[in-house]
């Protein structure tokens, strides 16, 4: 008869008592896009449930996740006029900025993050300013652009910054422009292990944030390394970020477990754009429980290692969890 393990999952009750690993509305952030604009709220076709919106509708939203116990966003901006450094990312009045305080404004108890990275602001779609003759992003001018976007957020109200552009130095270079700027309290959640991953596509729709040539390989790091994403978090952590993140998730379980028993900061997983895609697609084709297929990979993050997820799944997964 029932022996050892079966003995212990037969009473419900009891299969609760011995669950390992919890998932709560608490672990998540939701990702926001904002534009320029008023009432506007376009969903994205390789994203269903996703939007560009006005800062008036990101406004909006905000009581919607308040409502299921959601508070936390991370935002992305689309700018109305790209150039050769993303200027719109560095200017008191750019989109992240006037989100920002408008949020803030309205919501001051939603804690809310911003991705800090230029692919959504330069012409070119990279992450930072090119070097014209390695045809590539140039890191040093980069990071001085990095810490100027980071004390427009600050000063915008940002409750934490998230750096994106895996530039070498990054961390270190905003973290002394927010200190000197006299913000030594804004904690940096690093963007510090990430990798050149073809699930980024749907968010390039949705931010509108391709490259026009080329690719990212020559900053974001090589899917197939596991020791080097180690040393992308561990330095981060000796550089002052103060919570580290893989990213994609679903591909990369093992890295989220080997940065977790590296390190010793809270750690993020993004759920990226594609992870999502995915599922949203094979729900509408018929072929998985749609929820639980949601719910069983939100929890295996958690056991990977996650403390935070981000996610475009929180709104549905936090109203299964408040059931
Ligand atoms: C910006 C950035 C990207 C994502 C988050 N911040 C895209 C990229 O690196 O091309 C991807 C998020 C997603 O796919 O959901 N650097
Ligand atoms: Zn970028």
């Amino acid at each position: 008869m029932f022996t050892r393990f079966r003995r212990k999952r037969i009473n419900p009750v009891l299969r609760d008592l011995l669950q390992e690993t919890h998932l709560s509305v608490n672990d998540f952030i939701y990702p926001l896009f904002a534009r320029s604009g008023e009432g506007i709220k376009d969903e994205v076709g390789s994203m269903p449930g996703v939007y560009q919106m006005s800062i008036d509708e990101v406004v909006k939203e905000c009581d919607v996740l308040k409502d299921l116990g959601i508070r936390s966003i991370i935002l992305f901006g689309i700018p109305d006029t790209k150039d050769s450094v993303g200027s719109d990312a560095m200017c008191e009045h750019g989109i992240i900025a006037e989100t920002v305080r408008a949020v803030k404004a309205a919501h001051p108890d939603m804690f809310v993050v911003t991705d800090l990275c230029f692919c959504e602001y330069t012409d070119h779609g990279h992450c930072g300013v090119l070097d014209p003759v390695l045809e590539t992003v140039d890191n040093d001018i980069t990071l001085d652009n990095l810490a100027k976007q980071a004390i427009i957020h600050a000063k915008a109200g940002v409750d934490m910054i998230a750096p994106s552009g895996m530039m070498d130095g990054m961390i270190q270079a905003i973290r002394k422009g927010l200190d000197s700027a006299g913000f030594e309290n804004l904690p940096i959640m690093s963007y510090s292990t990430k990798f050149a991953s073809a699930y980024y596509g749907p968010f390039r729709d949705v931010a509108e944030s391709s490259p026009s040539f080329g690719d990212r390989r020559s900053y974001q790091m090589n899917p197939a390394n596991r020791t080097e994403a180690i040393a992308e978090s561990v330095a981060d952590e000796q550089e002052g970020a103060d919570i580290l993140m893989v990213k994609p998730a679903l591909a990369y379980m093992d890295v989220i477990r080997d940065v977790k028993n590296n390190t010793t900061l809270p750690l993020a997983v993004y759920n990226v754009s594609g992870e999502y895609s995915m599922f949203k697609m094979a729900a509408k084709a018929g072929v998985i429980d749609y929820d639980r297929v949601m719910m069983e990979t939100l929890l295996g993050f958690k056991r990977a290692g996650a403390d935070i997820i981000i996610t475009y799944h929180a709104k549905e997964a936090a109203i299964l969890l408040n059931k």
